[in-house]
């Protein structure tokens, strides 16, 4: 039999990178394939969950069966979407690398190169996560991710109280094997209550498995 544990339940997914416009043909990006995200969904999906995944651009093919699928490009076209549909989702999974700056000028024609050096001046982008931990709802279930080079852990657990969050999933990117663009990942789940959980290298398939299974059990996930 199916598994039909979130059933009638809404489930908000955010995935791969939002990019930045310099000018009309180019951009701040990042290495965020959006495998994690859509892993998430697709396994979400299969629990019978209404899945709404908002996605910035990538090469992947949003899994059948989602409620939604809405792709965005900035990081504040990503927060008007996430936003939206946060407010009657109870579960909310940010897997997105959100850029966490844009051009200030966004040229009208492309940039013409010269002898000089060019400076583009770059504004903080809105963090999306903190707004919604602001806003976070009794019941709903926030989850954030962490891709950090240093000292993971320690900037793991800061998040997970800065952005008022139940759960974040913490990967070391300087690790082979882990984080952009490989198909496994190597994750540690930190809860609000500072316990962590760590896991073996496995499938990003897999470990969306693992973390829907943690919230559901923990978080006693019922439709509602
Ligand atoms: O602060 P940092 O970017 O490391 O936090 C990562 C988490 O915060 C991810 O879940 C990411 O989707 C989210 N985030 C966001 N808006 C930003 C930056 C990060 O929602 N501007």
């Amino acid at each position: 039999k199916e598994n039909e544990s979130l059933r009638g339940v809404k489930v908000l997914v955010t995935a791969a990178g939002t990019v930045e416009p310099i000018d009309p043909v180019r951009y701040i990006g990042n290495r965020s394939s959006g495998k994690m995200g859509y892993a998430i969904a697709a396994e979400a999906v299969s629990r019978g969950a209404d899945v709404v995944l908002v996605s910035g651009p990538s090469a992947l093919i949003p899994p059948e069966g989602l409620k939604e699928f809405i792709p965005v490009e900035s990081a504040r076209e990503m927060m008007d979407a996430v936003l939206r549909e946060a407010e009657d989702s109870r579960i909310v999974i940010k897997a997105a690398a959100v850029a966490d700056y844009h051009a200030k000028e966004v040229a009208d024609q492309k940039i013409k190169k010269n002898d000089k050096e060019l400076t583009l001046v770059l504004e903080k982008n809105p963090d999306i996560l903190f707004e919604l931990g602001k806003r976070k709802k009794e019941g709903q279930v926030l989850v954030g991710f962490a891709a950090e080079t240093q000292n993971l852990i320690e900037n793991a657990k800061a998040k997970v109280e800065k952005k008022n969050l139940d759960y974040i999933v913490a990967n070391d990117v300087t690790k082979p094997q882990a984080g952009f663009n490989s198909e496994t990942n190597l994750i540690k789940l930190i809860r609000r209550d500072g316990s962590i959980e760590e896991f073996p290298l496995l499938s990003k398939r897999e470990l969306a498995g693992i973390i829907l299974d943690r919230v559901i059990e923990e978080k006693k996930i019922q439709k509602i």
